[in-house]
């Protein structure tokens, strides 16, 4: 689909046309008999149509972004290949390739150990659980801020822990002094930090709320799965300084890497332990130490096939024009309005209108934005995932509300 960059009207005449269309076909039903090829088409066209809203100038609802065919070509070789690496003496190939990645990634987040995770929810629930075998201190507490993902207190849940808030500035950023403070009444299993919060993308200042947590015992996680793409930038590199002191870290290539989902990445300081018993003779190597079962080249192949008919200069390519558009963005709506307007360093861009907060509602729908909550202040949310999202069109669609 060619991209977008008409007018403003032009524009919305034509997602609205493209929303119509969309809901104006039926889903073909289950029958015993194959559907007519030209009806299942017809539908496969509308559902790559539907997709196309992360390619256009506009998308920056979410953290979804448009995938190259570089990694579309990943995708197509995993489903050619549908080896499963719980049985990896059969697929060497496979293997090593998950294993230079995970190299790679060590190198690049000084880690040990890890593994591709379906996205950063498994990535966490996996680190709490070792963190709770590993861990000697007794304690059930897990210590994040508000801001953290909704899936770690889903994992603390799981995993019969307790989640407790830490107070933080007025940017979501946790603040070490609360922190040291909880501590002091009560030492944590583990201390889950944010470098990228979903709302705003702000970044928890890491070394210090780590050493916190190192010095009661505690189990430090950090939560990268959006921020953790500027570890490819030179200019970020101070941030990631203090990632070799954290006991594990997730990253979500599927996020800020501009990959097809499902591609997360989980890391580890120290080596994994196994976290129950099971009988599975029939795998030479038995799944214990972690939480994936059946996976094979889907959760790698399309960022191996980017990196290598890309680069990886692609990749950081990508990341910083991202960035630079969600600059460009803030700093225009600096000039244009006199908003409440919050930038992070990672591409999300967060502002409220001194007008009703549901007036840009109409730009919801059309996925152009999103709403989010900073520290308790209802909020829109331009995210700046995908390579097209174009802060001067962004800006045209604004228009008519500034
Ligand atoms: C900071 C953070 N952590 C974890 C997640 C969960 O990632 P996934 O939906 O890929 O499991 C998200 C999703 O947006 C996130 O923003």
């Amino acid at each position: 689909m060619s991209h977008i960059s008409q007018t403003y009207s032009d524009l919305l005449a034509q997602l609205m046309q493209l929303a119509n269309h969309q809901s104006s076909l039926s889903l073909p039903q289950i029958l015993d008999t194959p559907t007519d090829s030209a009806e299942v088409f017809s539908f496969c066209k509308a559902v790559m149509d539907e997709g196309q809203r992360h390619s256009t100038e506009l998308w920056a609802a979410h953290m979804t972004p448009a995938t190259s065919s570089a990694s579309i070509l990943g995708q197509v070789l995993a489903g050619l290949h549908n080896g499963n690496l719980l049985s990896a003496q059969l697929y060497p190939l496979l293997q090593q390739i998950e294993q230079q990645l995970i190299s790679w990634f060590c190198q690049l987040f000084q880690q040990q150990y890890g593994h591709f995770t379906a996205g950063a929810t498994y990535a966490n629930l996996e680190a709490l659980w070792q963190a709770r075998e590993q861990c000697s201190n007794q304690s059930k507490l897990v210590y994040g801020s508000h801001a953290s993902h909704y899936s770690i207190a889903k994992a603390c849940q799981i995993l019969g822990l307790q989640f407790q808030t830490i107070a933080t500035d007025e940017n979501d950023k946790m603040l070490p002094a609360a922190l040291e403070q909880a501590c002091k009444k009560q030492a944590p299993l583990a201390v889950v930090l944010t470098a990228g919060t979903s709302a705003c993308g702000e970044i928890d200042p890491l070394k210090k709320c780590i050493a916190i947590c190192k010095a009661y015992g505690g189990w430090s996680h950090i939560d990268a799965a959006w921020g953790g793409a500027l570890v490819l930038l030179k200019e970020h590199q101070a941030l990631f300084s203090s990632m070799t002191e954290a006991d594990s870290l997730c990253v979500d290539p599927h996020k800020a890497f501009g990959q097809p989902k499902p591609c997360g990445v989980l890391l580890y300081q120290r080596p994994l332990q196994s976290l129950f018993s099971a009988e599975a003779s029939y795998l030479t190597q038995q799944p214990l130490q972690s939480l994936p079962g059946s996976y094979g080249g889907e959760l790698f192949l399309p960022l191996w096939s980017s990196i290598m008919f890309n680069g990886v200069s692609s990749l950081r390519k990508q990341i910083e024009q991202r960035l630079s558009q969600a600059e460009q963005f803030a700093m225009q709506l600096e000039l244009r309005s006199d908003w409440w307007i919050h930038h992070s360093c990672t591409g999300i861009v967060c502002f409220q209108p001194n007008t009703t907060i549901n007036k840009l509602d109409t730009l919801l729908a059309l996925g152009y934005l999103s709403r989010a909550k900073v520290n308790g202040r209802n909020v829109y949310r331009a995210v700046f995932s995908a390579p097209n999202t174009q802060a001067a069109t962004l800006i045209t669609a604004l228009e008519p509300f500034l």
